[in-house]
């Protein structure tokens, strides 16, 4: 019998079990991390290597260094993975791995590790789009939460509103047609000289701003729950040229809380309108952007006014990481998605046309 004919019989009998010991892999970007998550719910481990340090040298990710860094740490995560977990290889059950979108030697070193070790471990291959990982993070710690749900996903790369109707079923109800919520807090704090990335450290230091203090303009787009925020990030930082040019001086903190608020009113109003028109009676964040503060707070505040229950995960789990991947795992495995061992990095994926 044939490793991807034994596989599907091993994954038919987990299906049947309904439980199953998820080792998870991400490197999409520029963190690598490996999980061991149980169920799609309990995370037994959660290893991360950040490599942001490095990047801030160059103001970006840099593809190159990004997967020789990937390379070296997956061996070492996955070791401490299995340590943390308190489980031998033998109580793996399926190996769950990000497949795309990102970038494209940054997830092969992700998808070979995790081809040779489900392989050699001779259980299933799990592949998992990232945005369905960040979607995912919300079933980690809050158990009660079920589809169907909409989920406002926003991270450096992508910036969506998603319908989840059931697990590992997507309808896409909106998404940027440019600059992704992330890039445009990287590209505005950089503007304030706040090093990359600059989102988490813009949104400290807007915590002691004026947000009343600038005005910018409100974001136009023809779909109903599209963004745009291209226009936004270019007047923002237009602004401030003009302001340092004639000599001004630009508050740093009343610019950071101001640009805050234009974004996160922006993303919320659309994902409760969203939210809103589809029926849906919970909400939920996704993605390094909601670690965002204000975002929090407000989807809180807001969602909770407009009858909706909503959740979130904790920032830590807002961010790139294996548990996530580990739980949208789980779920896919549970639909019977598995792969053999052409599985391929596929950097521009989306969540939908699988
Ligand atoms: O989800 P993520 O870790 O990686 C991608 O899949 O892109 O998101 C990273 C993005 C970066 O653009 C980062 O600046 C932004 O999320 N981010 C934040 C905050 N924390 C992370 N943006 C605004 N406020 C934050 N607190
Ligand atoms: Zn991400």
């Amino acid at each position: 019998m044939s490793y991807i004919q034994r596989a599907r019989q091993k994954a038919d009998a987990l299906i049947h079990k309904g439980h199953a010991t998820v080792l998870a892999v991400e490197s999409s970007c520029d963190e690598t991390a490996v999980a061991v998550v149980r169920d799609g719910r309990q995370v037994l481990s959660s290893e991360i290597a950040s490599q942001i340090d490095i990047h801030a040298l160059y103001g970006g990710v840099v593809p190159e260094i990004a997967s020789r860094m990937h390379v070296e740490a997956l061996s070492p995560l996955y070791e401490n993975a299995l340590k943390n977990a308190g489980i031998a290889q033998s109580g793996i059950d399926a190996v769950a791995v990000t497949f795309g979108p990102g970038l494209v030697g940054a997830l092969l070193t992700g998808v070979s590790f995790a081809k040779a070790l489900a392989y050699a471990l001779d259980v299933p291959l799990v592949p998992v789009n990232h945005i369905e990982g960040h979607v995912s993070a919300n079933f980690i710690e809050s158990p009660s939460l079920e589809p169907p749900f909409v989920c406002l996903v926003a991270s450096g790369g992508h910036s969506h509103i998603v319908n989840v109707t059931r697990y590992g079923e997507y309808e896409l109800l909106g998404r940027t047609v440019d600059d992704a919520a992330g890039e445009a807090f990287d590209k505005v704090a950089r503007v304030l000289e706040i090093p990359y990335p600059g989102g988490p450290l813009l949104d400290r230091l807007a915590e002691e701003g004026d947000a009343e203090k600038y005005r910018f303009p409100k974001m136009h787009t023809e779909g109903k729950y599209d963004f745009s925020f291209s226009g936004l990030k270019t007047a923002v930082i237009n602004q401030a040229h003009s302001i340092r040019q004639a000599g001004g001086e630009i508050g740093a903190a009343d610019w950071a809380a101001s640009f805050r608020k234009a974004m996160v009113d922006a993303l919320l109003e659309r994902t409760l309108s969203a939210a809103r028109d589809t029926g849906a009676k919970r909400l939920a964040l996704a993605g390094g952007v909601a670690s965002n503060r204000l975002l929090r707070r407000d989807a809180k505040r807001r969602g909770e006014a407009a009858g909706l229950e909503v959740f979130m995960p904790s920032p830590r789990l807002c961010t790139d990481n294996a548990a996530m991947i580990g739980a949208a795992g789980f779920y896919r495995l549970l639909n019977g998605k598995i792969a053999d061992l052409n599985l391929n990095a596929q950097p521009s994926i989306r969540l939908i046309e699988e």
